[in-house]
């Protein structure tokens, strides 16, 4: 049944994706990129659930909430031209109004509903609160998870394989200065997300995105980003000053003893 659910939402969302007309080939590649990230996202979501004691109509709703959990980023882009969230245009309100404005899980119940908009609201903040519900909790781990290891895919392979600018969204439009914030290198170093705050280059912005594997839940999450080098091929790309090579160093570590 909740396959079921998964196929028709996962109809609606294809036709929404096709609905937006955009001119801009740089927007037109930006959505493609999050409508790829978003089904990605969607199958690493049966890979960790392995990990997990969910059975299969617990992952088809996880699975929901995935297909759903960046789908105010496409109305962000579009009309907005950009990736990053201010106080008014913020990617995971969007998406939940877009959700409720369309009536999008009138086939779940009330509770699976619930389900779907919290892992939603709560897939990419700093760190979880320590009320969430206890069988939200899974739901909303899995998904964190699936989200960073893929944003690791789409930046290990942006930073490897193109030149500085050619994707100014995707590089949050920020500077090409050489430093690197002090926030940024004692977060690292004391095993600890970076604040987004803290992001003032786009150094800062690779070494925040690296330090996403303080943040995971499952073993399997470490051994992918592990088995597909992403950490290295993000290093390679970045100064070797002794301050960075300390911070891979550190992130190395950590990584390696979570396997
Ligand atoms: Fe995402």
């Amino acid at each position: 049944m909740k396959q079921e659910a998964y196929n028709n939402i996962e109809t609606w969302f294809n036709n929404y994706i096709a609905g937006f007309e955009i001119e801009i080939e740089e927007i037109k590649l930006n959505i493609n990129l999050k409508r790829n990230h978003t089904f990605r996202v969607v199958e690493l979501i049966k890979e960790l659930s392995q990990e997990t004691d969910m059975d299969e109509k617990d992952v088809s709703l996880a699975q929901i909430s995935a297909l759903l959990h960046d789908l105010g980023r496409f109305e962000q882009l579009a009309n907005y031209g950009t990736f990053s969230d201010t106080e008014e245009i913020n990617h995971i309100q969007l998406g939940i109004s877009t959700i409720t404005e369309n009536n999008i899980l009138s086939e779940l119940t009330e509770e699976e509903s619930n389900i779907v908009i919290e892992s939603i609201k709560y897939h990419n903040e700093l760190q979880l609160p320590k009320t969430i519900d206890s069988q939200l909790l899974p739901f909303i781990k899995i998904l964190r998870d699936a989200d960073k290891i893929d944003i690791l895919y789409i930046v290990a392979d942006y930073y490897s394989n193109n030149k500085q600018g050619n994707n100014k969204r995707l590089e949050m439009d920020l500077s090409d200065k050489p430093e690197i914030s002090k926030k940024v290198y004692q977060s690292i170093i004391g095993e600890k997300l970076v604040n987004f705050k803290d992001v003032l280059t786009i150094n800062d912005l690779k070494l925040y995105q690296m330090s996403l594997i303080f943040n995971l839940n499952f073993k399997k999450s470490y051994k992918i980003i592990s088995e597909k080098t992403y950490l290295k091929q993000i290093f390679e790309t970045l100064p070797k000053k002794d301050l960075v090579i300390d911070m891979y160093r550190q992130m190395k570590i950590h990584l390696e003893n979570q396997l």
